[in-house]
């Protein structure tokens, strides 16, 4: 049977945080034994908005050491920088000449992102779900793990690739969403009713993968709470425990039923403690690879050859996609 096809990219977009890599990184690990794994550095993603040069060009190497500090293996899995695979943006004009502008519109994040920017709203943060479904469809995807924040950017995808099925006939495979069970949507430390954001103006509400560790001890220390002291999971009513919860269950493995017995009758003090442990535990090997690659010359060959690959498999479906468009001469 043919290996099925996994597709994720994460934005170069300076600092990344615990709920990237507990919505997104850890489930690439997962995966990778399994299936045919593209991972990619989205870098054109990045320019929706302004990026200073010098400093895009560092958050990608960056986030690359990053891709593999967590543990991906570039034997297994296909590791590259979009803006070095360039159908990406031929693909992305088709999908974006195959969206409506009403069905951008509707994007929540297009509309958070667009709020209170008048006439100068960019329009790559209009056109930015058709590229992302480009990304995607460029591989004949079956998989796409990412965080919960992405779901509405997948169900796009899907009817983009639905529509131009239709019109063109079967040339893209329709793509899965896969959303992991813990560390879906990872929470502010200081407002848990909010997503945990790198663009958050509090570096108190993020915990960053490259945090000193003290700082990250007190980072959770210092989250928000409630005042009843009783540690059990209620999105609602106790949104600051539960995201604890959250995080906890995502580093241990354990269930939220395990950590409510555990807990029982003990206070927020020792709960946030045993947090900020596991945070620690899960951060310390990543950090210590993450040195060793950020400056090695292994990094750039890896690049090098995961766009070597890329460019090769996207070459295969800009065939097929120019030929049902009618873009061949023959
Ligand atoms: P980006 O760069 O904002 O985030 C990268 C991944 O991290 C997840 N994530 C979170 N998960 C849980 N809790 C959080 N607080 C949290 N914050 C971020 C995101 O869901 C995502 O999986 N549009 C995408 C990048 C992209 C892409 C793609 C993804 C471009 N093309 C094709 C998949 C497939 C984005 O901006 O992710």
């Amino acid at each position: 049977m043919e290996q099925k096809t996994i597709f994720s990219g994460i934005q170069p977009s300076g600092i990344i945080t615990l709920g990237n890599y507990l919505g997104a990184m850890k489930q690439f690990v997962e995966l990778q034994d399994e299936f045919n794994c593209f991972f990619c550095i989205v870098d054109q993603h990045a320019i929706t908005v302004p990026q200073e040069p010098e400093k895009l060009r560092q958050n990608i190497r960056t986030l690359a050491a990053m891709y593999l500090a967590v543990g991906l293996d570039p034997n297994k899995v296909t590791l590259f920088i979009q803006s070095e695979v360039p159908a990406h943006i031929q693909l992305g004009w088709m999908m974006m000449c195959t969206s409506y502008v009403g069905e951008l519109e509707r994007m929540t994040q297009y509309k958070d992102k667009a709020r209170d920017r008048g006439e100068t709203i960019p329009g790559g943060l209009l056109v930015y779900p058709p590229l992302m479904a480009a990304d995607i469809l460029l591989y004949g995807t079956h998989m796409v793990p990412v965080g919960e924040d992405q779901k509405q950017h997948l169900e796009l995808t899907r009817d983009l690739a639905e529509r131009f099925n239709k019109r063109y006939g079967e040339v893209f495979v329709i793509p899965e969403v896969r959303i992991p069970k813990q560390g879906a949507r990872v929470m502010s430390l200081v407002d848990p009713t909010k997503k945990m954001s790198k663009s958050d103006p509090n570096p108190g509400s993020f915990i960053a993968m490259l945090d000193d560790l003290k700082t990250v001890e007190k980072k959770i220390k210092r989250a928000q709470t409630d005042s009843d002291g009783i540690i059990r999971y209620d999105r609602e009513n106790k949104p600051g425990v539960s995201n604890l919860m959250g995080i906890l269950s995502a580093c241990t493995g354990q269930t939220y039923e395990e950590i409510e017995q555990l807990y029982e009758g003990k206070g927020y003090g020792q709960f946030k403690g045993d947090v900020a442990k596991a945070v620690i535990e899960t951060l310390a090997p990543i950090q210590e690879r993450y040195n060793q690659l950020i400056n090695s010359d292994e990094l750039d060959q890896i690049l090098d050859e995961g766009a070597r690959k890329a460019q090769e498999a996207a070459a295969v479906m800009m065939e097929k996609v120019n030929k049902a468009i009618g873009f061949s001469r023959k």
